[in-house]
């Protein structure tokens, strides 16, 4: 049945390709009659490179080669057989994506729910971090202001825990900062970092951080993007300036809520007003 219907198909393309060729002679002869009469009424033609008769034999060589091109190569090799040889491979190649991605979807699922269970153990990942108005947080690996009572704040909610951070914002510290426990993430496998634990992703980071009723991560703007699904408070310092930046905080979107504002006002020894917010996810 099978073999039949192939018959038929391959029947039917042969007729069409014949078809098509019959159509293509017949409008070569009537374009060079209506060539010819152009040619020797109205002189059209006369300023080609070459005659107009050599230009239609050329399209017409053109189209027959077409022709022969479609029905000894083309339809020979690039067969029903090919046809299914080839998309057989594109679905093998589709279904190993689709396994790739329930994988990476599995993967992702896993780590939410054990930070969601972290959280029932009254575990708080929170996200630490100082943003300007239009979020700016570096520029060229380094902070851009000074407020000292900013990073008092920090210290004082830090020590005594782990800090998270990517391998630049690490590199921007003359050191490991103390009384805390280092984690730096990078995907560099040789990479070593004095007094600090290196790891290779945040999941990694956080799991080695467990025992730790409130790990901080500490950024940089990499880090803050990939923490913000993850994290379950963010202490943030607004800094109610514009400074040209490089490096950003993560817009938030409504799934945080302010759960307490702390407003400052500058003086000898802070240039900027700035607030000390916290967020609690809704
Ligand atoms: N205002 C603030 O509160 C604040 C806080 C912290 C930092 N900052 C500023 O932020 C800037 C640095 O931030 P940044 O975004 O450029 O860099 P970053 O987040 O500190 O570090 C980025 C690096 O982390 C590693 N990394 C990122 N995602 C990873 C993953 N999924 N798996 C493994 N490794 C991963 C990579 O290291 P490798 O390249 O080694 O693979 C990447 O180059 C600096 O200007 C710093 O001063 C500001």
């Amino acid at each position: 049945m099978q073999n039949q219907h192939e018959q038929y198909e391959n029947a039917r393309k042969r007729t069409k390709q014949k078809k098509r060729l019959y159509f293509h002679f017949f409008l070569f002869i009537i374009g060079s009659v209506f060539l010819a009469i152009a040619n020797k009424f109205f002189g059209f033609g006369d300023q080609f490179i070459a005659d107009w008769y050599i230009i239609a034999i050329l399209i017409w060589s053109f189209l027959f080669i077409m022709h022969v091109v479609n029905v000894y190569i083309t339809n020979r090799f690039f067969n029903k057989e090919w046809e299914r040889i080839q998309t057989d491979k594109i679905l093998a190649k589709h279904d190993k994506k689709i396994v790739k991605l329930e994988k990476k979807v599995l993967k992702e699922e896993r780590f939410k729910e054990s930070t969601a269970s972290r959280q029932k153990k009254n575990q708080v990942i929170t996200i630490i971090a100082a943003a300007a108005k239009n979020n700016e947080i570096g520029k060229d690996n380094k902070l851009i202001w000074h407020l000292s009572n900013d990073l008092k704040r920090f210290k004082q909610l830090t020590s005594g825990h782990a800090i998270i951070m990517g391998r630049k914002t690490f590199e921007s510290f003359p050191k490991a900062l103390p009384n805390r426990t280092n984690v730096v993430i990078t995907r560099d496998l040789n990479y070593t970092a004095e007094n600090a634990v290196v790891v290779h992703s945040l999941q990694e980071a956080l799991e080695i951080t467990k025992e730790d009723n409130q790990p901080f991560i500490i950024g940089g703007g990499e880090i803050y993007k990939q923490a913000l699904s993850v994290a379950h408070k963010i202490e943030l310092t607004r800094v109610d300036h514009d400074f040209e930046a490089d490096t950003f905080f993560p817009e938030l979107n409504s799934s945080w809520k302010e759960i307490m504002r702390e407003d400052c006002f500058k003086d000898d020894k802070h240039d900027y007003n700035y607030s000390f917010i916290t967020y609690e996810r809704a």
